[in-house]
């Protein structure tokens, strides 16, 4: 057994904007379940102080002249304990954790999770008096990047991990800043922190942690390419001894179409004739023409370019001529919500587009939808198209990632030996979109080999159980390695 300290800048049913929010929900869960002593560290924010029930303040500490208190909770749903980096001052205030309620990063993101890292290292060296030693601390994106850095510099360390979720976010910050938080100058270097004259928290990961992860083995070597690879390809590149993809899973609790509290029809693969009530159903609550043989379209998305968003734009004028519905739910980038939402308002018995964040919807268009829509640019795992696969709702995805990695096309071939489970772009353009809908919409139209896709995809186990073993014996791999330096 190993005592993990997990540190994440959101964990779903507290704080989630993306995927990052599921994987440290449900991973450390998962982990726990696997006899691990785990704990989870996170920010603060109001809308986690809001949620959490029982709580007890367990440390206190004081960084950059800002008191700090650690609160001990546990993650709704589990028996994973949470601590709490509570700084109000940085961490008390209405919007997202990155951005004001304008989708504006926050302009003192360098100090927050500065904070944020600090107290992290000050827990994993035991020195807030919590009688808590880990011997693995797992770091997740950019904002725990200084984590793996400032604990290098201490010879009784734990065994450090970072996870690369996206290496397009980097916390990438001006000098200036490196000085303000009065980080050791130890640490300004090329093969430090310094990234082409500025502060680079991810480097603090890339660089100092014992291992990297990223979420799927496609997207681990992608990243070692000038194309993924956003400046870093060539530090990963010296680094890949000590790189690995582990593929993310899904949480059973909240993803599962049989026990799913949000559906009115719950089904699972024995009984997938009761799939078809969500769809009349959502077409109902959203006012698209009640027809059972239309096949729906479903995404789920955050509104930014990594997600395909402009080869959707590209393709709407034809894919609204075709005989589908499609249902966006997402928000974002501005022009990309206005654009869509100008679409549904022409279409609209064609074209649904909600624009905001809510969790029940999501999990009803997964069960809703015949087909979900995620040609990203690129994709580090991926979660949308996994909880797609679970609800017998065919992902069209490119060959990319975690997509390439889980979603096997509906080739003649792949259909005849049982593997099939979705459609697969051949490039990422306009074209092939809309060629790839139309291959899906034929498929759609033999029911015999539809039902026998959507068995394909719900048979499959996606749950966290084999890649948290993944996950455990990265962990004691890095301990050996970590004990004979
Ligand atoms: P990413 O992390 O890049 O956004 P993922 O597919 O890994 O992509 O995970 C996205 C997660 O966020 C999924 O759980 C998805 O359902 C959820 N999500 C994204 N946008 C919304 C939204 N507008 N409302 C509800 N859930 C959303
Ligand atoms: C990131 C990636 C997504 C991945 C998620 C969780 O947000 O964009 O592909 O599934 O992290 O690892």
């Amino acid at each position: 057994m190993s005592k993990i300290l997990y540190i994440s800048s959101e964990a779903f049913p507290l704080i989630k904007t993306g995927g990052l929010g599921d994987v440290a929900g449900s991973l450390p869960t998962a982990l726990l379940k696997k006899s691990q002593d785990v704990r989870l560290v996170l920010p603060a924010y109001p809308e986690v102080l809001k949620k959490i029930k029982k709580s007890k303040i367990r440390g206190e500490a004081s960084y950059y002249n800002m008191p700090v208190k650690i609160i001990e909770t546990k993650l709704p749903g589990s028996n994973v304990t949470v601590w709490l980096v509570d700084c109000p001052a940085v961490f008390n205030r209405p919007g997202g954790p990155y951005t004001d309620e304008h989708g504006q990063a926050w302009n003192d993101n360098a100090l927050r999770f500065a904070i944020f890292c600090r107290a992290a290292v000050d827990l994993s060296l035991n020195k807030l008096r919590l009688r808590w030693q880990p011997d693995i601390v797992h770091c997740n994106d950019w904002q725990t990047g200084l984590i793996p850095a400032l604990l290098s510099l201490h010879s009784q360390r734990p065994a450090t991990i970072f996870t690369i979720h996206n290496l397009a976010y980097q916390g990438v910050f001006d000098q200036q800043t490196f000085s303000d938080l009065h980080l050791p100058e130890k640490l300004w270097h090329m093969n430090g922190l310094e990234f082409y004259g500025q502060l680079s928290f991810i480097k603090g990961g890339l660089v100092y942690a014992d291992r990297i992860t990223t979420v799927s083995p496609s997207y681990a070597l992608e990243i070692l390419e000038p194309e993924q690879g956003y400046g870093l390809n060539g530090l990963l590149k010296e680094r890949s001894k000590y790189l690995s993809g582990i593929l993310n899973g899904i949480d059973d609790k909240y993803w599962n179409p049989g026990t799913d509290s949000y559906l009115k029809q719950k089904y699972n693969r024995h009984s997938l004739s009761k799939k078809i009530l969500n769809k009349t159903d959502l077409q109902e609550e959203l006012l698209l023409p009640s027809d059972t043989s239309i096949p729906m379209i479903g995404m789920v998305s955050r509104l930014v370019e990594q997600k395909g968003l402009d080869i959707i734009l590209e393709s709407l004028p034809t894919l609204l001529n075709m005989p589908i519905q499609f249902v966006i739910l997402g928000m974002g980038e501005t022009h990309y919500e206005i654009q869509l939402s100008e679409w549904a308002q022409r279409h609209p018995d064609r074209l649904k587009v909600i624009v905001g964040y809510n969790e029940s919807l999501a999990h009803r268009i997964e069960a809703a939808s015949d087909i979900y829509m995620m040609p990203s640019i690129f994709e580090p795992c991926g979660l949308n198209q996994l909880y797609s696969l679970r609800y017998g709702n065919l992902p069209i995805v490119t060959n990319v990632g975690g997509l390439a990695d889980t979603v096997i096309d509906a080739s003649e071939e792949n259909i005849d030996n049982g593997a099939a489970n979705g459609f697969v772009l051949k490039e990422h353009s306009s074209a092939s979109l809309l060629t790839t809908v139309q291959r899906a919409i034929t498929v759609y139209q033999k029911p015999k080999i539809w039902r026998q896709l959507q068995i394909n995809a719900m048979s499959k186990d996606y749950s966290w159980s084999i890649s948290a073993d993944n996950y455990i014996t990265l962990y004691q791999r890095a301990l050996r390695e970590h004990k004979s330096i």
